[in-house]
This record gives C-alpha cells, sequence and structure tokens, in this order.
C-alpha cells in the first residue's frame, strides 16, 4: 500500500474533528426544532447557533440564511425560486447552476477563466425582461476568482438581481455578502469541513423567494422540512473553524505554488489554466499533453495520489470540461487536464508525492512517444 496523498479537497474535504465531535453531541440528543418542548426548544436554540455561526462567515444576517440539503438544492433554489426573471448564467457555472437554468442566456469568459463583463453589460443592456444573473465566486476546476461585485455593480444598474455561488471560495478566502453585494449566495458544508448533504442559500430581504420544497413551513417557509440537526450543527462548526484558520491558506498557496514550479520544471510544455489570473489558493489545473485525463488519475492513484480529472461526476465518468471549453481551450488539450486541489492538512510530502508520480508517467509518456 503506498502512502496516501488526498490532492482533490475541491470534490470534498476532511471533516473536521471539532465537527465530529459537535456531530455526534447533536445525534445523540433527541429533539425536533419545531416541537415547542423542552427537548423542542434545545434542538432550536442549537439549530440557531448554527445559523448564527453560518452567517458570520460571510457577513450575513442569521435570518438571510436558508438550510438547504447542499449546494445543489442551494443553487436550484435560487435560480428557480425567484420567478418571473429571465436567467443569465456564466459559462464557468457548475452544472447544478447551468442544468437548473437550461434555458438561461450564457454569459461568455476569457482565456483566462475569468467572466466576460463587458458581454454581461451588454446583454443586460439588450434585456427588456427583469434579470437574474449568477456568477460564481471562484472556479471549482481553475480556481479562478471571478468580479463577482463588479458584476454585481452591473446587474444592479439594471435593476438585475445576482446570485453568487460561493461553494468554492468559502472557507478558503474571505466571502463577504455585503461587500460583494450579491442577492442571494450559495455555499456547501464538505467543502469547508463540514459534512456532505448541508448546505445554504442566503438571501437578501428584498429578494421574493418561492419555496420549491414545501410542506411544514420550516426555515421560515423557505424551504420545508425538518432540518438536518446534526449536519448544520456540523456545518456551524466547520464555518466558525474555517472563519478562525483562514489564515493557514498562505501555507496552502506556498505548497501550491511550489507544485506549480516544480511540475512546470519537469514539463514546461504543460499548460497551466488560469495561472496568469487571481487563484484560489488551493488549486492547479494543469495539462500533461497527449495523455488523457482519466490515464492520468489512474496512474497517480496507483501511487497513491489522488486527484481529479476537471469536474468530478456522479458516475465516475470523465466529461470533456465544459469550462475549459468556454476558455476556448481545445478539445485535446482539455481532454489531458487534471485538477490538484490542496487543504489545511496538505503537507510538503503530499507534493513530493504528486511531482514523483506525475514525473514518471510524463517520463514514460515522453519515451513511449520517442
Ligand atoms: C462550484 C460548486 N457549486 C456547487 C456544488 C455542489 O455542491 P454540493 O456537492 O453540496 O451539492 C459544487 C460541488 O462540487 C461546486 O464545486
Amino acid at each position: 500500500m503506498p502512502r496516501l496523498a488526498y490532492l482533490d479537497w475541491n470534490a470534498t474535504a476532511p471533516v473536521r474533528p471539532e465537527v465530529i465531535a459537535a456531530m455526534g453531541e447533536a445525534l445523540a440528543r433527541c429533539g425536533n426544532p419545531s416541537s415547542v418542548h423542552r427537548f423542542g426548544r434545545a434542538a432550536r436554540q442549537a439549530l440557531e447557533a448554527a445559523r448564527g455561526e453560518v452567517a458570520a462567515l460571510i457577513g450575513a444576517a442569521p435570518a438571510e440564511i436558508v438550510f438547504t440539503s447542499g449546494g445543489t438544492e442551494a443553487n436550484q433554489l435560487a435560480l428557480r425560486g425567484v420567478p418571473g426573471r429571465r436567467l443569465m448564467v456564466s459559462a464557468l457555472e457548475h452544472d447544478s447552476v447551468r442544468q437548473a437554468a437550461s434555458d438561461a442566456a450564457v454569459i461568455p469568459a476569457t482565456a483566462s477563466g475569468i467572466v466576460d463583463l463587458a458581454a454581461l453589460e451588454r446583454m443586460l443592456a439588450e434585456e427588456q425582461l427583469p434579470v437574474l444573473v449568477s456568477l460564481m465566486l471562484a472556479n471549482n476546476e481553475t480556481g479562478a476568482i471571478q468580479p463577482v461585485a463588479e458584476a454585481v455593480r452591473l446587474a444592479h444598474a439594471r435593476g438585475a438581481l445576482l446570485h453568487c455561488d460561493a461553494v468554492q471560495a468559502a472557507g478558503k478566502v474571505p466571502v463577504a455578502k455585503a461587500a460583494l453585494g450579491a442577492d442571494l449566495l450559495t455555499l456547501s458544508a464538505h467543502k469547508l469541513g463540514g459534512p456532505q448533504g448541508v448546505g445554504a442559500l442566503a438571501v437578501s430581504g428584498r429578494v421574493p423567494l418561492k419555496a420549491l420544497q414545501t410542506g411544514g413551513g420550516q426555515e421560515r417557509g423557505r424551504r420545508a422540512g425538518t432540518e438536518n440537526l446534526a449536519g448544520i450543527v456540523g456545518f456551524g462548526a466547520a464555518c466558525r473553524l474555517a472563519a478562525e484558520r483562514l489564515g493557514d491558506y498562505a501555507g496552502v498557496a506556498r505548497l501550491r505554488d511550489r507544485a506549480q514550479e516544480r511540475l512546470a520544471a519537469i514539463a514546461p510544455e504543460a499548460p497551466i489554466y488560469a495561472g496568469d489570473t487571481a487563484r484560489l489558493p488551493n488549486t492547479l489545473a494543469i495539462g500533461m499533453p497527449g495523455i488523457a485525463a482519466a490515464t492520468q488519475v489512474m496512474a497517480l492513484d496507483l501511487a497513491g495520489v489522488m486527484v481529479s480529472a476537471g469536474a468530478a461526476c456522479s458516475s465516475g465518468k470523465v466529461r470533456r470540461s465544459a469550462v475549459l471549453e468556454a476558455m476556448g481551450v481545445s478539445g485535446a488539450a482539455a481532454e489531458s487536464a487534471i485538477r490538484i486541489s490542496l487543504g489545511w492538512s496538505t503537507v510538503d510530502a503530499d507534493i513530493d508525492q504528486l511531482v514523483e508520480a506525475w514525473g514518471a508517467l510524463y517520463a514514460r509518456s515522453q519515451a513511449s512517444a520517442a
């Protein structure tokens, strides 16, 4: 069994031990937050404390937070829960946005992996109907940080609303909802040290949100269903810890930069995607010319190094990346791009292992091409 180096943090991050402890305590207690008796009131208290911690991470008011089953549901709620608006989504969005808005107008991106703001401005000027724009804060494949505050200014100047998917950014870089000015903002617990299957949509008071899931009227009528209390308690703890430990990402950035330099030294022709723009501190998207991403992922896995081929998809199949396509990357190049993503427990030895395994695969590919 080789030493294992987990470098797929954008797919999911490990649950922090303090989160596991908090969830264990929550699971051990009985109580529905909607019940009026003492067990119910204790559950409600835990729920509201977690709501406060989630809100604090993004500088939102607790009342703005609607808990959901994850980032996917929060994105669906944002795009389908504000009816009567023409949707405009960036070409860089996660499938959970793109597929919630299949009839949306698509805002193109630049070769650096940044949304084209001039195109957005034109599209807004030409649209007669009220608009809802969706633009992520950081891209899951390249890490490219998007100009959300500028997009909000353009949107608001035309009376449009803006939804921001901050799933990949939260916990890695500061996210201030008010500074961004976003009207709706999506979070997911499992990308920042919390459990899978819980997330939130932060909804500004002026947005008329219509529930997609109706029933018991939970979440102030915005999302029915008994709350996933243990998951939400874990989410709250993860947000608190993420805020306290945001500084750890300076070290993560140094490791990522070192990994990038070392891989580029092995193969100077290997393209680094969004390498010329502001990126998340933990993400590196790189191509190994001529070698399919799936082959790279398997070869690295055999060497104990876990990375992903562009966007991980539930079937485990690798599709050509729509993000790289939007950046104008050729089909062949996009098919040989992998995503390496680090986190707070990544160490030098993980990077050494990656560089060694990637370098060995590259050397084999060069030898067989010769
Ligand atoms: C940018 C982005 N948005 C949304 C999601 C979906 O979040 P969840 O896995 O919580 O449904 C992901 C997950 O990969 C993501 O990277």
